[in-house]
């Protein structure tokens, strides 16, 4: 079977222009995401990881190339894509499940079907009991638990996730990584996701992609095969070849060579 493109990324370079001058961000990036698959993005602070999902979501407009989304052109910003961040950005004044309506609420999406939905994800992934509690009530994992529900609940085809278990702890950062990247397959989501975290990477992707230093370029594009029965996050870093991807990462990204 040939799996479809979702994301074509296509010879992107970003220079950002202020007051203090240029700063050339990203340098000729291209490379696919297939339906269905996550690809996770690792590279040293200030390489234009960032940049590079904001050029994707259309939130800013590269300086050259082009990003396609089922082939067709990303002119601005679009329902098709879902954004997860590092803060979960919660309101704090809404219950967990009026956290989880917002952005059907936005989109004017709001209707029985919906709502059940949403409901459905609260329920299948943990939160049912919890849904008229407030986000303070809640651990940090939940947080973020309900923050990708909230970003689930619209639908959108394609995840962009900016670093977003790196407020937790390292315990919480484990599990909820785990989970999420569970539902992620689960639910059948395309998503690009960065990390500074190379187990991290290694442990949630279908590919790897290292980006060199500022301005950022692709390094390498590792295809993550791991011999292990069941392919959840966890589980993953106890592959024997899990150590051999580490390695070879850590290698690339050292910022002495
Ligand atoms: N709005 C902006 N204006 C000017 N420079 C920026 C802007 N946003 C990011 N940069 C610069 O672009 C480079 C890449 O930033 P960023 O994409 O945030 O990197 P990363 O997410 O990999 O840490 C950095 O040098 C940063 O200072
Ligand atoms: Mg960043």
């Amino acid at each position: 079977m040939k799996k479809s493109k979702a994301v074509e990324i296509n010879n992107i370079g970003m220079t950002y222009h202020s007051l203090e001058g240029e700063t050339q961000a990203l340098q000729d990036i291209s490379f696919d995401i297939h339906s269905g698959e996550i690809v996770v993005l690792v590279g040293p602070s200030g390489c234009g990881k960032s940049t590079l999902l904001s050029i994707i979501s259309g939130l800013i407009k590269p300086s050259t190339g082009r990003v396609l989304i089922n082939g067709r052109k990303v002119e601005g910003t679009s329902k098709d894509i879902g954004y997860m961040f590092q803060r979960d950005h919660l309101f704090e004044w809404r219950t967990i499940l009026e956290n989880v309506m917002i952005g059907l609420e936005i989109q004017n999406k709001l209707n029985g079907k919906t709502r059940a939905f949403a409901q459905g994800l609260l329920d299948t992934y943990g939160l049912g009991e919890f849904k008229h509690h407030y986000p303070r009530q809640l651990s940090g994992g939940m947080r973020q638990r309900a923050a990708l529900i909230r970003t689930l609940a619209v639908q959108p085809e394609i995840l962009l996730m900016d670093e977003p278990f790196s407020a937790l702890d390292y315990q919480t950062r484990l599990a909820i990584a785990d989970e999420i990247g569970i539902i992620l397959k689960k639910e059948g989501k395309t998503a690009l996701m960065v990390t500074h975290d190379i187990a991290e990477a290694i442990s949630m992707a279908d590919r790897v992609v290292v980006m060199t230093k500022r301005p950022g370029m692709i390094k390498n594009i590792h295809r993550i095969e791991l011999s292990c029965e069941e392919r959840s996050p966890l589980k993953s870093r106890e592959a024997p070849e899990f150590r051999i991807y580490f390695n070879r990462i850590w290698k690339e990204l050292d910022v002495h060579v």
